[in-house]
């Protein structure tokens, strides 16, 4: 299947939901207003790759984005390290509120899928 839903309204704000999309996990984040201003006040000029957070998000209370590393490709675990975001246990990279590479090995930002929003749902796309 090339395409997955997933009820928006299934996602309480404050969690984290992960769906498998293509084989890969996909990490949806009902984000909090405290954690969409959080991810705003970064510097960006100092971040290893330097994206805005809303370079990263169609609407900022959700944030989706591929549940793989981007050192050697392990799964990050949610809520975890030291940027209120990700954290992966293979090597200690911290990703934060927005996905971004803030401290460890990793080279680059949790990436990005296509997705859509439609109505209540939203669908993630090849
Ligand atoms: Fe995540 Fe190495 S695979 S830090």
């Amino acid at each position: 299947l090339a395409k997955a839903e997933v009820e928006l309204a299934s996602i309480p704000e404050g969690k984290n939901v992960t769906i498998k999309w293509r084989g890969k996990p996909v990490f949806i984040r009902h984000r909090t207003e405290s954690e969409i201003a959080e991810a705003n006040t970064v510097n960006v000029a100092e971040l290893r790759d330097p994206q805005q957070d809303a370079e990263r998000v169609k609407d900022p209370k959700w944030l989706v984005m591929l549940g793989v590393c981007t050192h050697l490709g392990c799964v990050p675990i949610g809520e975890a390290g030291d940027f209120g975001g990700w954290y992966c246990p293979c090597h200690g990279s911290h990703y934060d509120i927005s996905g971004r590479i803030r401290q460890g090995p990793a080279p680059l930002n949790l990436e990005i899928p296509e997705y859509n929003f439609q109505e209540d749902k939203l669908i993630i796309v090849v």
